[in-house]
């Protein structure tokens, strides 16, 4: 569930999407959350739901196999014109997604669950439980509002095209229905404006 009217309409478009990305700095935040929450090892195998245009793939380690699900067509297509040697891609839902084999080291959710009511968040969790092996990790990122952030952070949060941005305490409630433990780390400078996301890492042991 996210906004599509207007202005939000253009970023359903992959260049679009990628052009203001650049501009918020998203590079530097898919180089951080690799380097510090997802920390792939050479050979692991990752399921990223929600992947966009595949735009985290150029900082994944080549060995990595690769498989990327989202709703958009557009992007997906983007995706495998871009991508299509690095992995491979899928238009599914959340919703719709058939339940993946327990072989995925690490599942990644960049920027997805606040675009997700809770039903299909709980599906989210429930999913990423199913594709992991034991000892594989769900690393989820999305913007939140948390009490000590700015008055711009919250502002422009608010004006983000998905529509169930929670606290920090409202998606580790989400994942905690599937996943033991989760931890939540908050960070308030990972883009070049004010923002806070919120980082979970479920572990499934
Ligand atoms: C903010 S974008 C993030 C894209 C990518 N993960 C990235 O970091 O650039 C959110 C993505 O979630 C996808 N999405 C939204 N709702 C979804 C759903 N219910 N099922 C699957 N994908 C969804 C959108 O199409 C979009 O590509």
């Amino acid at each position: 569930m996210q906004r599509e009217h207007g202005l939000y309409k253009l970023l359903s478009h992959s260049g679009v999407y990628e052009f203001l990305q650049q501009g918020l700095g998203a590079d530097h935040a898919r180089r951080e959350l690799v380097r510090r929450w997802i920390r792939p090892e050479s050979g692991n195998r990752l399921l990223d739901i929600g992947c966009g245009p595949g735009s985290l793939l150029p900082f994944l380690p080549e060995s990595l196999s690769y498989v990327g699900v989202d709703l958009n067509p557009k992007y997906i297509e983007t995706a495998k014109q871009t991508w299509g040697h690095r992995g491979e891609f899928r238009v599914s839902t959340v919703h719709a997604m058939p339940t993946e084999p327990a072989s995925f080291d690490v599942v990644i959710a960049i920027s997805l669950l606040h675009h997700l009511d809770n039903a299909e968040a709980t599906r989210l969790f429930s999913l990423a439980h199913g594709a992991l092996k034991n000892g594989g990790r769900l690393v989820t990122i999305d913007p939140t509002y948390a009490p000590e952030q700015s008055a711009a952070a919250r502002f422009i949060i608010s004006r983000d095209r998905g529509q169930h941005v929670r606290s920090p305490g409202g998606y580790h409630a989400l994942a905690c229905q599937v996943f033991s433990p989760v931890g939540v780390t908050v960070v308030h400078d990972l883009l070049r404006i004010p923002y806070s996301h919120v980082i979970l890492e479920c572990d499934k042991k």
